[in-house]
């Protein structure tokens, strides 16, 4: 299927599936959004309660700061896909549980798959767990890994860094950094023909 229908795809199963306890308490899904030529993929936690009533990932007070930092990169959000580990809203934006994050991969798996980004952010320690299950992230933020074949940055969840004052400058330098490691993983792109993804990924090499 070409990414523009699989990702189309994706979006229908959510909004009507049933394979958590979440779509209890749902009022829509939230399948994330975004251009299939994405080149970054920012991956979060799950929708709170405005997503929850728009079906619209970061619409709150999250995504105004998200959308200020990728300002400051000259991004809009419409050129970036903005997803979620899990797609429905844990009551009262309690943390998602394992089940719900397993029973929810499928669908993110296949996002990152049709897509293809040159890079992916994890916003926050849920979706930094789902590529670097031991990391910490007051040690990796900002730095580009390789996950499971991809090139994955973790950050600070934006709501952390409305929460703690002092997180947002960090986030903000992260942000900055972006462009260059974007640039970056283009250019090993072109020299490096593409390997094969690791099935069980265990390595996790820094390059830069
Ligand atoms: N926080 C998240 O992790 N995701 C959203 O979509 C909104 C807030
Ligand atoms: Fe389905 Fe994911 Fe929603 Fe659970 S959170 S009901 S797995 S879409």
């Amino acid at each position: 299927m070409n990414p523009i229908d699989e990702l189309k795809t994706v979006a229908q199963e959510v909004s009507e599936c049933k394979k958590c306890a979440l779509h209890h308490s749902r009022k829509l899904a939230v399948p994330g959004e975004g251009p299939a030529t994405a080149e970054i993929m920012f991956i979060g936690e799950g929708p709170g309660f405005h997503e929850n009533e728009q079906g619209r990932p970061f619409v709150g007070q999250a995504g105004k700061l998200l959308e200020e930092l990728l300002a400051k990169i000259g991004m809009q959000r419409s050129e970036v896909f903005i997803g979620n580990v899990v797609k429905c809203r844990p009551p009262g934006n309690r943390d998602p549980e394992p089940g719900e994050i397993e029973a929810c991969s499928n669908y993110l798996d296949r996002q990152i798959q049709a897509i293809n980004p040159k890079v992916i952010v994890t916003l926050g320690r849920y979706s930094m767990a789902r590529f670097l299950p031991n990391a910490k992230i007051s040690a990796i933020h900002g730095q580009s890994t390789l996950a499971k074949g991809r090139l994955v940055v973790a950050m600070y969840h934006p709501a952390a860094a409305l929460h703690q004052g002092s997180l947002k400058p960090v986030l903000e330098a992260d942000f900055l950094r972006l462009p260059e490691m974007i640039a970056k993983a283009a250019r090993n792109h072109e020299e490096t023909p593409a390997e094969p993804e690791p099935k069980n990924d265990a390595k996790q090499l820094s390059l830069f």
